[in-house]
């Protein structure tokens, strides 16, 4: 143990550099890649339907771009999946699937968008902004609870904003909504020892 302190010492002023440059990328790579959905792996029997089938390709968040009925879940499946294919599911399993996707995913769904890309901002939303945005845009559609409910990261609260605009909240600018995002990242952070 002391060993490992007394080198990781000699190391410190390295460490912290890489720490710095590590810490500035994804910043910046955030800024310039298109915005991705979230979303979170479901409960109950379709979880493992989805960790035994669906995972060691790709992740679950690429779903939420889609808004579509059973028949064309199962196209989207079979198209998707020609040049790798999958391995076929069982039935009960498939019905799972195909019941979760479509209820989550079905035409009541709105898609996220594919292309969104967060422009840079320099101006930020101070508190009296941010709760007029509360107040006028987000207030339309459900009490403020759900709002103050919500404990996020920037990037979480981003991608919450742009499901609440395609829902139709009224955020039609993107540096308006990105100072929003930012300006909730403080108020309702993720830190909840804050
Ligand atoms: C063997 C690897 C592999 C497995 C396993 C796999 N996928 Fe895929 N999936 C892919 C690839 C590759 C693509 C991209 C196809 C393309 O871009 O045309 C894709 C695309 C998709 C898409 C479309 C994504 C988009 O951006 O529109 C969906 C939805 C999807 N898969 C769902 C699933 C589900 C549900 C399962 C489990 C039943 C699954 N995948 C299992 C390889 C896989
Ligand atoms: C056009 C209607 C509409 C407007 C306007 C609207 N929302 Fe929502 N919001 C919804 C709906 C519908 C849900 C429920 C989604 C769900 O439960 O899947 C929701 C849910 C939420 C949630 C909970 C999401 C979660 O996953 O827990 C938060 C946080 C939220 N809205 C924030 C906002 C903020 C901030 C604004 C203002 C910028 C806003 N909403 C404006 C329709 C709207």
């Amino acid at each position: 143990m002391r060993k490992r302190n007394v080198s990781m010492k000699g190391k410190c002023g390295a460490v912290v550099a890489g720490l710095l440059l590590v810490a500035a990328l994804p910043v910046l790579a955030q800024l310039r890649a298109p915005t991705r959905p979230q979303v979170p792996l479901p409960d109950g029997a379709v979880r493992n339907v989805i960790l035994k089938n669906c995972v060691s390709c790709h992740g679950i968040d690429d779903y939420s771009y889609h808004a579509l009925t059973r028949e064309r879940w199962e196209n989207l499946l079979e198209t998707a999946h020609t040049e790798y294919a999958i391995p076929p599911l069982a039935h009960a399993d498939r019905t799972l699937l195909l019941d979760y996707l479509s209820e989550t995913f079905g035409t009541e769904h709105t898609p996220f968008p594919r292309t969104y890309v967060p422009p840079e901002i320099d101006t930020y939303y101070d508190d009296k902004q941010g709760l007029a945005v509360l107040d006028t845009v987000c207030s339309e559609c459900h009490a403020l609870d759900r709002v103050y409910e919500t404990r996020a990261t920037l990037e979480r609260w981003r991608v919450l904003l742009l499901e609440m605009r395609a829902r139709g909240a009224e955020l039609p600018d993107n540096e308006d909504l990105e100072r929003m995002a930012e300006w909730l990242s403080r108020v309702q952070s993720a830190n909840t020892f804050e």
